[in-house]
Formats: structure tokens, sequence, C-alpha cells
């Protein structure tokens, strides 16, 4: 068990030819707590497992420290950082057995054979791999392997866990089954771990916190409702949420003392925690997820809150059905319930919360509405 802090960390691979390559991470400053599940999310190649990496010991910063439960490591060797990593691509041992692939890592410490046994049975048991234990790994399933590479990471008791997308190569029923089997495991030993993904189901699902990375920059952290719930700039906004939010231009006016925006195709009252910066006259980007657009009976152009469009798609899946509606202000997708199944071609209201509004800086992309509030859970 063991905090790690990145304090300032910058790392540059050296380009293989003229100029310098662009940081792969970015002046970056991350406190994972003892016994946190920390989830880094982000774009392939925004630096997630370089990240890892750098804790694990694989690569060196340029500059910045690392800290594993208070310790600088920077002359610690990644053998001796009690850190264990699994990868996506679990590499087992092929011609050794399920017991054997678990055993390894600690019959290379030369731990007490009797420790060994009790120790590799006890972590099979939690992952359902008694059973398989005499088998090679040619003969189980993605599922079994995966959980072969967690266990063999497991057995050794490290102080951190790192996972690099260990679930990517599941199909969708498995993760979801390795999901809350992560949780449980997470539940039952209490080390802290660090979890790299770009799915953002995973990233919603397991983490107490995530760190939302773009380019080599960490963008947000934060609790992931609280992530979802007031995205800190455009970017994050448009990149956590499916399907993503929307995006219209709009301008500041005060409509009937309330501040609004006027789009294209109607006008949005505005959260009441709009900066107070702000002025009237200001062209800013809205954001609008999918999910916060409801239908309406209302057809008046001048009432707050409301635009309208016309249906231009429709897909119907059953449990939600996603609606495309062009308008004076761009596209907008609706996410509906299932039991409304609006027609192609026909005009449709909107009807918006003010409190589901988010706003955006046109130059800098930034949010313009206040803190979250602490309260939320
Ligand atoms: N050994 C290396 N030498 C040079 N450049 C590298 C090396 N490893 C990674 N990079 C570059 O550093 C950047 C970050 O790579 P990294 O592997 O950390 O991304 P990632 O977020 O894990 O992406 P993915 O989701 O695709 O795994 C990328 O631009 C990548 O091309
Ligand atoms: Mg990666």
């Amino acid at each position: 068990m063991a905090s790690v802090d990145l304090e300032r960390v910058t790392k540059v691979y050296p380009r293989s030819g003229r100029g310098d390559s662009p940081p792969a991470v970015r002046d970056v400053s991350i406190e994972v707590r003892d016994r946190e599940f920390l989830v880094l999310v982000g774009p392939s190649g925004c630096g997630k497992s370089t990240i890892l990496r750098l804790i694990a010991g694989l690569e060196h910063p340029d500059s910045g420290a690392i800290r594993i439960g208070g310790r600088d490591v920077a002359a610690v060797a990644p053998r001796d950082r009690d850190i264990a990593m699994v990868f996506q691509s679990y590499a087992l041992y092929p011609h050794l057995t399920v017991r054997k692939n678990l055993s390894f890592p600690l019959d290379m410490r030369r731990v007490a054979r009797e420790d060994v046994r009790r120790r590799v049975e006890s972590v099979a048991g939690s992952l359902g791999l008694t059973h398989l234990l005499d088998r090679k790994p040619r003969a189980l399933s993605g599922g079994e392997k995966q959980r072969v590479a967690l266990g063999r990471a497991i057995v050794r008791e490290p102080k951190a866990f790192l996972f690099d997308e260990p679930l990517s190569n599941l199909d969708a029923k498995l993760r979801a089954e390795m999901r809350g089997e992560l949780r449980a495991l997470h539940d039952r030993l209490r080390t802290t771990m660090i979890f790299v993904t770009h799915d953002q189901i995973e990233a919603m699902t397991l983490g107490h916190r995530i760190v939302v990375l773009r380019a080599g920059e960490v963008q947000q952290v934060g609790p992931p409702l609280e992530v979802h719930r007031r995205p800190s700039n455009r970017w994050v906004a448009g990149f956590i949420g499916t399907p993503p939010m929307n995006f219209v231009r709009g301008r500041v006016e005060t409509v009937a003392g309330r501040r609004s925006a006027r789009v294209g195709c109607g006008i949005v009252e505005l959260p009441a925690d709009l900066a107070p910066s702000v002025r009237d006259g200001t062209d800013v980007e809205l954001g609008i997820r999918p999910e916060d657009v409801h239908a309406t009976s209302i057809v008046r152009a001048d009432e707050p809150s409301s635009m309208t469009g016309v249906v231009c798609a429709v897909e119907a899946l059953g449990d939600h059905t996603l609606v495309r509606l062009t308008s004076d202000a761009g596209d907008v997708v609706a996410k509906l319930s299932g039991r409304e199944t609006p027609t192609r071609g026909t005009p449709f209201s909107m009807r918006l919360d003010p409190d589901d509004v988010h706003v955006f800086s046109m130059s800098d992309g930034s949010s313009l509405r206040g803190s979250p509030d602490p309260a939320m859970p």
C-alpha cells in the first residue's frame, strides 16, 4: 500500500531524425492517494502508457519527481519499486502451467515453497482459476488468460498496481465481468491501483477519480461524475460522455431578467452559476448532452430554453432512441426514451434545463460556469 505522487513530470522521447519531438508527458502533477483506484483516460498517444512506465521505472523523467509511499524513486531500480504492472498483451509463459505462471514472480524472489503454494492457491481461488491450475495458457480462453495475468501481479502483494488497458482484448460481456472482478479485487486488497484506458465505461465505472489527459497534459482530475457533470473545458466535455456532447454557438443576452443565449434556433436560458464576468453580447459555445435534450410541445420561438429543429434521422435502439435534428444552430443529437420515436421530416421542439447547459469560452474553450458544488456525490 502506498501513495504515488508525480510532481511536474515531463518526458520527451528522443526523436530519430531532426528536431525535437513534443513531450509525451508535459508538466504532469498527479497525487494518487494510498488505496485509491485512479483511472488515466485519454485518446491514443496522449501519454497514458508513458506515465505508467515512468512510475514503474521503465522510463526516466526529463524533469520532475516521482515518489512512491513518500520516497523519491529516481534512484530506485524498477524491480525494487515493489510495483506490479499488467499490460494489455498478457505475456504468459506458454510452456508453464497456470500454477507455474502464477508462482513465477515468487520463485524469482526465492519465497519459501509452502508460502508460494498458499499464496498461489489463495489468488487462484479468488480469481476463479483453481480448476485451471494444471492447464497451459494455450488451453485457456482470453478472459482466463487475462485473469492469470492479473493473478501473477496479485501474488506479489505489491505496494501498487499499474494496469495498462488490461481488458481491451476481451469481448463486451467479459469486459463487464472483469470490471466487476477488478472492483471486488480492489475492495478486498485495498491496494493503490492506477488503471489506464481509453474506454469511457471503464473510466466512469472503475475509478474513484479519473485523470483526463490530452497530448501529454492533464486536462481535469476528479470523481467521474463530477468530470461528467462539470467538464472544465470544451475538450473534456466533448471527450467524456457518449453520444458526445452537442456544441452550438450563441450570444449572451438578458431576456426577461434571465441570463440567456440566443442561438440560431431559439433562446437557451443559461445556468445560475454562469461566471458574472460574462457580459451581454459575448459569443459563447454552448454544450448540451444528448440525454439533456427533452422533447416538448411548446413551439413558441421566444420561449426561453427552447430550440426548434427538424428530425432528420432516427435510430430506435429499444431502450432509447437517438434523434438527429437539423436546426439553424447546426445539428443536434437528442437521446430520448425508447418509447419516443419521432418521424423523420417532422418539426421538433427541444426543452433544456438551464442547469444542464454547459458554457464555454470561444477563445480558450474553458468552462464559464462556477466550480461544482462540493456536496455533489
Ligand atoms: N519508446 C518511444 N519512443 C519514441 N516515442 C514514443 C515511445 N513511446 C511512446 N512514444 C510517443 O509518445 C507519445 C505517448 O505515447 P504513449 O504510449 O504513452 O500513449 P498512450 O496514451 O498510451 O496511447 P495508446 O492509447 O495508443 O496506448 C506518443 O506520441 C508516442 O508516439
Ligand atoms: Mg498505451
